[in-house]
């Protein structure tokens, strides 16, 4: 399994304490920047709960101080950190992916 640094844009592009989508290799994926300790997350734009593009459009918060991201549509949330499905019911956790920042572009971390 090969991994590889993508270039998904200048930081400046991405505003802060909003998701925003970008397209890699065919996969969505939602980014976030917490303006409260400057982090920045990615995980998969798709919501597992009903299988929609949404999560870049999440609403940002926390659960018990680890940031989530809660699906505008249904309500679910999951971890910021590692994905996990934190609100109540049977939904799959998300996918996560690796996210850096290096001379002002981000880059994620994805299988190419
Ligand atoms: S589609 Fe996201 S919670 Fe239902």
């Amino acid at each position: 399994m090969n991994t590889e640094w993508i270039n998904v844009g200048a930081v400046v592009n991405f505003a802060k304490d909003l998701g925003c989508c970008v397209k890699v290799n065919g996969r969505q994926i939602a980014v976030f920047n917490l303006s409260e300790n400057n982090q920045w997350y990615a995980v998969q734009n798709l919501c597992p709960h009903d299988k929609r593009m949404v999560l870049s459009r999440g609403i940002i918060g926390d659960k018990e101080g680890e940031p989530k991201v809660t699906c505008p549509l249904h309500k679910n949330s999951f971890s910021l950190k590692n994905g996990k499905h934190v609100s109540e019911g049977d939904v799959d956790d998300i996918t996560t992916y690796p996210i850096k920042v290096k001379d002002g572009d981000v880059f994620l971390q994805v299988v190419v």
